[in-house]
């Protein structure tokens, strides 16, 4: 109620990973290789689940589809505005822009986490409950799941977001990571945030917590249960699953870090929010076509069938 616009900043800046000139350039080859082959390898599994008449009965492959769907979204939050500013001297962002890579960061970040349980539990489901499996992974339950993760992260993406657009910011600007993220901008404002401070470990801690928590629990059923038949499926079962832990771990571990020391002045927190979006989104195509044999399978149909219909014409 009757804040003054005069003081207020309009932009933050950024500084990014270096401020070495030849360093910058490297690492903006560097990420531009890596944004192009997380966006392709993405896209191509996307493609092959939507397009494959076989995976697209699958329940894993369609929340895998989906998992690859926001691992696109998230990297491009924030990769193509940080490939940029590596040629740029002075790296600005608009308040808009900050507030917004920050509402998308939480809400794709929610939704995967979410995801990530759904794909457990559907894990579980298939090797704990098999003869159970197709009546309670139907179609509905499917799409329901998938729409929940969705919901939890708009959930959490506002309950925090509503409080830090109405933040007065009137200087200093300077923050000191490649994106906005909570933690640091709400350092920058200019009025007391201890709460809305706590708010955000607990809202993001939560969060990750409980799906972290889950994620702990399904898996050590699953593996439990696997290690308890002597059947030919173990080594089948357990490659899919080491896939899963190793996608698992590698997206919650630099999330817990961050946002469980979020405000201490670690430079290492920047090195890790680089990670997070985009080492794991490069990583979740690696792990599960090159060594997945169904995934493999759907892309020589979907190449075999575009040779083919390229020989009718
Ligand atoms: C995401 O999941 C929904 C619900 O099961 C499915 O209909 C959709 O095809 C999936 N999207 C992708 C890209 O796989």
């Amino acid at each position: 109620i009757g804040m003054s616009n005069t003081s207020m900043i309009s932009e933050f800046v950024l500084l990014g990973l270096t401020n070495t000139k030849e360093l910058a350039i490297f690492f903006f080859f560097i990420f531009l290789l890596a944004y192009a082959s997380i966006m392709a390898g993405n896209l191509l599994i996307v493609v092959c689940i939507t397009f494959d008449s076989q995976l697209h009965s699958i329940p894993m492959y369609l929340l895998l589809g989906n998992l690859s769907f926001l691992d696109m979204c998230l990297s491009t939050i924030t990769t193509p505005k940080m490939i940029t500013d590596f040629l740029r001297e002075h790296k600005t962002i608009s308040w808009w822009g900050c507030m917004a890579q920050m509402f998308f960061l939480h809400l794709l970040g929610g939704t995967e986490m979410t995801l990530l349980v759904a794909m457990a539990v559907d894990r579980y489901t298939a090797i704990c409950k098999p003869l159970h499996y197709t009546t309670i992974i139907n179609r509905r339950v499917l799409l329901g799941s998938v729409l929940l993760s969705w919901a939890v992260g708009f959930v959490h993406t506002m309950s925090q977001m509503v409080f830090t657009v109405t933040l007065p910011f009137c200087g200093p600007n300077v923050i000191d990571d490649v994106f906005c993220d909570l933690p640091l901008v709400l350092k920058l404002a200019c009025t007391e945030t201890y709460v809305l401070e706590l708010l955000v470990i607990a809202d993001s801690g939560l969060l990750a917590f409980i799906c972290f928590i889950l994620l702990l629990i399904s898996y050590t059923i699953i593996l439990v249960t696997v290690r308890r038949r002597s059947s030919g499926g173990l080594s089948k079962a357990l490659s899919t699953l080491s896939a899963h832990i190793t996608v698992v771990t590698l997206f919650f571990g630099p999330c817990i870090f961050i946002y469980a020391w979020p405000f201490s002045s670690l430079s290492v927190d920047k090195f890790l929010s680089v990670f997070y979006s985009v080492v794991t989104p490069l990583l979740n195509p690696i792990i599960y076509t090159l060594r997945n044999q169904e995934m493999k399978a759907a892309m020589s149909r979907l190449r075999n069938r575009h040779i083919s219909s390229r020989q009718i014409f």
